[in-house]
Parts: structure tokens; sequence; C-alpha cells
């Protein structure tokens, strides 16, 4: 890079802005096709002679028994550019004293990220959305990875470290990325959320927060840590202080964010963070829990057969993300995790017809008084929304008492003008398999798991014969 180009990066004064809508992409994006991509991007372990063949900067840092030296800073600083640059089309430069990202983690932070937010709306996949990551870091590795698969996304970023705060605005500038992301400087004692306080004015429309915080509470755990993988202590392999260390440690930072989502609450849909420790789950989905919150999402990041990482998200709206998103399905997590958000109502086995099954979903919906129901024939799959559990005894029992007196009870949006708030809202979906068609109750929105309960009881009774 020229001289002048870099001292024009270097002075680049970004201020924060709401961003003008982003145009439609051109030509638009198959999401689906894209997300597979994606999806399976790191499934297999990386192949390194595969990626110097690619890439002569790769090839210059791989020893010449094929390994790669993962306490070798430059080494573990190629490797993150050079995947980065071949999967996702992107430039990075970072400081030789600030954490260099591994990009496998973070891309799997993004990839459940948008099932977070694409289960959770009853809009198609790939809605535009906005996220703030707190504590972007040099490389700002979050905002990159997320406007680089989707085009509808766009960012805030914000850290406390200047050095960080250059090179960030540095690296979203090589990417020509100014129009979609912007970085903010934060000071320690402002609130993690910008959307109160200082420089708020600056901030709005944000969809999702997300965070990896610094994890340790002391810089000696720090060290220790780094002795125990022989890796160099304050280099791209481990991090400086600044970004790895908070009093308190990861659970202090997150319990913030939950603070300030208590006063912000549904102005932003989703609020979450990374942890680096097990233990971390359990203690905050307890304080949620304490706070009131019940709808939350949990995960597992594996990579490779060490590290394991999680993440923990909550909201105050209803909408409720999918089944795998929200829990982890290991017999260990059963206790944490939030409660269950799909139920088989039906197994057909293969060969059987699905007709009847599709039929008899249609009359059973039909017959009752949901706020709205429909059916998708191509996908198999229909949506319903009630405001009360129609389908129990005592409704019906009510039903008929209030017809007696001559007051009414009818819950269908044609027949009120008030708006009428929907307590379920839910999908009910055909799947057919190789060895058997399954009939699933989603729960897509509200706050009542019981009600989502008795549902799924009731058609299991009604579907019962077919199976
Ligand atoms: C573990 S690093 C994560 C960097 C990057 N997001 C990544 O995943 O590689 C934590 C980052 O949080 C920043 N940080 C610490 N306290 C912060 C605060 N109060 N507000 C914003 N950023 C903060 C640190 O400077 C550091 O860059």
């Amino acid at each position: 890079m020229s001289s002048k180009k870099r001292k024009a990066l270097d002075d680049l004064e970004q201020p924060g802005r709401v961003f003008p809508p982003l145009p439609a992409p051109s030509p638009p994006i198959d999401v689906a096709a894209s997300d597979a991509h994606f999806r399976h991007l790191y499934d297999r372990e990386l192949d390194f002679k595969q990626l110097a063949e690619k890439d002569v900067d790769f090839a210059a840092v791989l020893q010449e028994n094929g390994n790669l030296d993962f306490t070798e800073p430059k080494a573990v600083m190629q490797l993150t550019k050079t995947l980065l640059s071949l999967d996702f089309n992107l430039k990075l430069e970072l400081p030789d004293d600030r954490l260099c990202p591994p990009v496998p983690n973070r891309h799997n932070y993004i990839l459940w990220l948008k099932e977070l937010i694409d289960t959770s709306s009853y809009e198609p996949p790939g809605r535009p959305a906005c996220g703030l990551d707190i504590g972007t870091g040099a490389s700002c590795i979050y905002p990159l990875l997320g406007t680089a698969q989707r085009p509808s996304w766009r960012f805030f970023a914000t850290d406390i470290d200047a050095k960080s705060l250059q090179y960030a605005r540095r690296n979203v500038m090589l990417n020509q990325l100014e129009g979609r992301i912007t970085v903010l400087d934060r000071k320690p004692e402002d609130p993690l959320i910008p959307l109160r306080g200082r420089e708020s004015e600056k901030v709005s429309g944000i969809d999702f927060t997300m965070m990896n915080p610094p994890f340790y509470e002391s810089e000696d755990e720090m060290l220790c840590s780094a002795q125990g993988k022989a890796r160099p202590p304050h280099s791209a392999c481990t991090g400086a202080p600044v970004e790895m260390v908070c009093e308190g440690g990861e659970v202090a930072h997150i319990s913030r964010m939950l603070e300030e989502s208590l006063v912000l609450k549904e102005e932003v849909q989703w609020y979450t963070s990374m942890l680096g420790k097990a233990t971390s789950v359990e203690l905050l989905v307890d304080k949620l829990k304490a706070t009131g919150i019940d709808n939350y999402a949990i995960t597992e990041f594996i990579q490779g057969n060490k590290t394991r990482r999680w993440a923990l998200g909550w909201s105050f709206w209803p909408l409720r993300p999918a089944e795998h998103v929200a829990r982890i399905k290991s017999s260990g997590w059963k206790k944490v995790s939030p409660p269950v958000l799909s139920i088989k109502i039906l197994t057909l086995p293969s060969g059987k017809s699905v007709d009847h099954a599709v039929t008899r979903i249609n009359e059973v919906m039909g017959s009752m008084e949901l706020l709205s129901w429909n059916w998708d024939t191509e996908a198999r799959t229909g949506t319903g929304k009630t405001t009360e559990n129609v389908w129990s005894r005592a409704w019906r029992r009510k039903k008929m008492r209030e017809q007696a007196t001559g007051s009414s009870v009818s819950t269908s949006a044609a027949s009120t003008s008030s708006p009428i708030r929907c307590r379920l809202g839910f999908n009910i979906a055909v799947e057919v398999g190789v060895s058997a068609t399954m009939v699933t109750v989603h729960w897509r929105e509200g706050h009542d798991a019981i009600m989502f309960e008795s549902l799924a009881g009731f058609l299991q009774g009604k579907m019962k014969d077919l199976g």
C-alpha cells in the first residue's frame, strides 16, 4: 500500500451515523444457497497444503513438514489473513501486539446469529438487520464476516482501545465497507450499548448486539493460560491485557449488558455474547431467569477436538428462535436450556401417504377460532396465531356460556376493530424423510410454554389414529 493511502487510512475520522437504507443486492442473492455454502466452510479440518497452493503468503509460513506453528504469531496471523481472503474475499491488517482472531471460531458465532435472527421472525431468511459489535478489536472481525455473508446487514462496532479502533477503521476502509460499518470510540465507563448516554444520538435501529468479552479476571490468569499453551504473551496469539482482562471477567462484562438490556428491553431484539467458560453460561442463565426473562438461546461452538466456546442470547420480544438454535442437544445442558420449542406430533412410516395428515391438519386448524391460519401447500407448512387456548374444553365451555348470555368470545381478527394480541404463534410442518414422515409443531411466538405444550398435546390426540 502506498504511504499516501496509508496516511489517509490513519487519518480517517469516521463519525457515527444512522445508516441510509441499503440498496437491494444486484443480482439478488439466493440466501439459502449462500447460507449452505458458508455453513459447511469449516466442517473439516483445515487443509494447510491446499491453502499453501492457493496463497503464496501462506506457503511462506508453512513448515517443511506441512504443519503450522501455532506458537508463532506471524504464522497465526497469516492463517487468519489467508482464510479471510480465500473464503470471504476480505482484506485484513493487524498490529503485532493485538489479538489475531481465529476465523473458524468467529465464523461460528456469525452462523449462529444468522439463524437466531432468521428464525425469530415471520419474514423469510435474510431480512435486513443492524448489529452492534461491542469490543470489535483491531480486526473488526465480526462486522467484516457479517457483512460479507449478508448483503442486508449493517453494523456499529465499538471499542475502548485507541490502537484497536485505528486498525478497525482501517480494515473497514480496506474492504470499502464504510457505508455499512460505523466504528465508534467508547470510554470504559460508557454504557456498552450506545443507545443511552454519550453519543447516543449517533446510533439507532440496532436489532442485535454481539460481544466477545475479555474473559480473564486478571493479567496473571491470562499469562498462565498463554504459558499452558506455549504461546508468547502479549502477541497476536494471546492478545494484550486491555483486550483480554476485565474485573470480574466475562460474567461481569455480560452482566453489564444484561443490566443495560433491562432498561432498553424491546429496543433491541437480541442481546448476545460469546462465552469462554461453560460455568459462566449456567451462572448467566440463572441471572436471566431471576429477572423473569424466558426467551433466551444457548449454543455450543466446537472447534477441532479441544476448543469449546458458548454463546448466549436473550430477548424481551415474544418471537422465538428455532429449537436447534436455542437449545444445546447434549443431555448435560437440559436444565440450562430454554423450554422445548419443537414437539413431534406424528410419525408416519415411509410409504404411507401424507395426504391424510395434511388434510387432517387443515381440518382441525380450520375448525378452531384462531386469529389466523395460513397453509402453504408447496412447503407443506402452516402458520397459526391465537389469542387464547381455543382448543381447550374450558374455552369451549366459556364460549357456550357467553353465547347463551348473548356476549361473544370470538377471537377472529376480522370480528373486531381493536388490535388483538397474539399470545401464541406456531408453525406446523410436514417433513417427508427417507425412512419416515414427521409432523412437528414449532413455537414461533409468545411467552407461555404451557399453552404451546397444550396445543401440541391436543394435536397429538387429533392425529393419533393416522400413525
Ligand atoms: C477479547 S477482545 C475481542 C476482539 C474481537 N471482537 C474478536 O473477537 O477478536 C475484547 C475487546 O473488547 C474491548 N473492550 C473492553 N472493554 C470494552 C468496553 N467497555 N466497551 C467496548 N469495548 C471494550 C477490548 O479493547 C477488546 O478489543
